[in-house]
């Protein structure tokens, strides 16, 4: 257990925070984070001995939950041998054993695989990469993208510009960022015949169209046909980026699809929301006592579902080919009693 400082807090966390900035957060307002001292699956430890259950996958990046013991004796294992080298001039095993494997997955005649330290930084390499092609096929006015209202790539420049420009949180840097297209995501045939025009329209300047495949995650969970994703994809410039967020699921979809991690995995399981969905609810979502039953149910699944695919890597069982399930299911009613609602600990 950590050193208590005043009120109860760790040293470390009252003392540390004052020289801190946070991401997407007004300092003077933003409360004291959090102290976690342990982590495990879906659930972290607290400095004050509760236990929360994590259900934004540590903004989605934990794919296979905490303290994952096959990811946690590979990583170990790396680090005694070489911890790590540049890919300029240099190369390690399972660098390229990794590549190889990946684009084995990868349909069709995609097989080579770039790495990337974060979401933002590999949405930067795909614009900056599409923009390069053309260069290198003689075009070289072909470098806006088409982007679509709700989406949201990330937060460096370049990506900042594909997010939505007015819903989105970058308003404040409007006329500082290159402007790309944006478009609506052409949901009716009206639409999808107005977003071929504008295609074609602007086909000489643009480099890529961006989207998030058939979900916009961090834009409110907007679900979109798989005929949207032809129409860009037969224009033959698209980049795709996929995302998924359980809390806005709950919140807007009256039957959450969940998505697992793996790749080329599609839909993993449907769940008949049963919470009612209104503008006050909107703000009291957490006071819901179901909110809880639901999201842990989708937390679990998906660790479970990450833990099989794990599994089956390791068996060499995996089929991309295959749908992985699907599982209609009404969510359990109560919550765990362990669980700490985030509200309260503040
Ligand atoms: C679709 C999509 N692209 C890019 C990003 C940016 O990723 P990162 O926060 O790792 O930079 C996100 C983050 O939520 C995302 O949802």
């Amino acid at each position: 257990m950590a050193e208590a400082g005043p009120g109860g807090s760790p040293d470390w966390l009252t003392s540390g925070f004052a020289h801190l900035w946070l991401p997407y957060a007004q300092m003077k307002l933003a409360p004291t984070p959090i102290a976690v001292v342990g982590a495990d699956g879906a659930r972290l430890k607290l400095a004050d001995g509760r236990e929360l259950i994590d259900g934004v996958s540590s903004w989605w990046t934990t794919c296979h939950g905490y303290n994952h013991p096959h990811v946690r004796a590979a990583v170990a294992a790396q680090l005694q041998a070489v911890p790590h080298v540049m890919l300029g001039g240099l190369a390690t095993e399972p660098t390229l054993r990794l590549a190889k494997r990946l684009a084995g997955l990868l349909p069709g005649d995609l097989d080579h695989v770039f790495f990337s330290e974060s979401g933002s930084v590999s949405v930067e390499i795909g614009m900056k990469m599409a923009v390069q092609c053309w260069i290198n096929r003689g075009q070289t006015g072909r470098h806006r993208f088409v982007s679509f209202r709700f989406g949201y790539h990330g937060d460096t420049l370049a990506a900042m510009s594909v997010c939505d420009p007015d819903e989105g949180m970058h308003g404040l840097f409007k006329g500082y960022l290159p402007r790309q297209i944006i478009a609506d995501v052409p949901r009716t045939q009206e639409q999808q015949a107005e977003f071929v025009r504008l295609l074609r329209a602007h086909r000489n300047e643009v480099a890529a169209v961006i989207i998030e495949p058939l979900v916009q995650g961090a834009g409110g969970m907007k679900f979109h046909e798989p005929e949207v994703l032809r129409i860009c994809a037969d224009t033959n410039q698209t980049v795709f980026m996929i995302t998924h967020d359980v809390d806005e699921a709950i919140l807007l979809a009256d039957k959450i699809v969940l998505m697992t991690n793996g790749p080329g995995a599609k839909i993993a399981e449907i769940v008949v929301n049963t919470m009612p969905r209104n503008e006050r609810h909107r703000n009291d979502l957490h006071r819901h006592p179901q909110y809880y039953a639901i999201r842990n149910h989708l937390v679990e699944f998906l660790v479970n579902r990450s833990k099989a695919f794990d599994q089956e890597i390791v068996d060499g069982n995996y089929d991309p080919r295959r749908l992985k399930l699907v599982k209609p299911g009404l969510a359990a009613v109560n919550p765990p009693a362990e669980v700490v609602p985030l509200r309260q600990t503040h």
